[in-house]
C-alpha cells in the first residue's frame, strides 16, 4: 500500500483506514453517493453520519435542565389554545439549525408561589 500524506504530512483518512474500509480507497470514495431518500420532511439539526455532532446529548440535557428551572419558576398558560394547535414549523429557519413557530402564539407567563 502507497502511504498517502495529507496537507500537514500527517497519513490521510484513507492510507489509516482499516484494511476492507470504503475510506481505504480512493475508487470506492469516488462512487460514494449523497442519500437523502428517507429523509425528506424530517429535521436533522446535529447532522448525521459519521461527522454527527458529538455534543447532541450534552446540548440537549442542557436545554432539558434549562427548561425544568424555567417551569420550576413560572406557570405558561396558552392564551387561546384552539390557534396555537394550528401553529406549525417555520421551514424558511432550516437551514439554521432552528425550528421557530411560524406564528405567534401568545402565552401569559406567571411567576409560581412556592
Ligand atoms: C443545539 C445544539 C447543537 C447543534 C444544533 C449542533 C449542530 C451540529 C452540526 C449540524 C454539526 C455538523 C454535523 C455534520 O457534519 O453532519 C455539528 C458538529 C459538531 N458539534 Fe455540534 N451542535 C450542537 C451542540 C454542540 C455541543 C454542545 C458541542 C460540544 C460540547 C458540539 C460539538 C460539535 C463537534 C465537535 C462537531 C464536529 C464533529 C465532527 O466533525 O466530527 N456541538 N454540530
Amino acid at each position: 500500500m502507497t502511504r498517502q500524506a495529507g496537507r500537514c504530512g500527517k497519513p490521510t483518512p484513507a492510507s489509516t483506514a482499516p484494511k476492507g474500509s470504503p475510506r481505504r480507497s480512493r475508487t470506492t470514495r469516488r462512487k460514494a453517493k449523497v442519500v437523502t431518500a428517507g429523509t425528506q420532511g424530517h429535521f436533522f439539526p446535529h447532522g448525521g453520519g459519521t461527522k454527527i455532532c458529538p455534543g447532541r446529548h450534552f446540548a440537549k440535557q442542557e436545554m432539558m435542565s434549562s427548561l425544568a428551572v424555567f417551569m420550576n419558576e413560572f406557570e405558561v398558560e396558552l392564551v387561546d389554545k384552539e390557534a396555537a394547535s394550528r401553529v406549525g414549523p417555520n421551514m424558511g429557519y432550516f437551514p439554521t439549525a432552528s425550528l421557530p413557530p411560524n406564528s405567534k402564539i401568545p402565552v401569559r407567563v406567571r411567576r409560581r408561589e412556592h
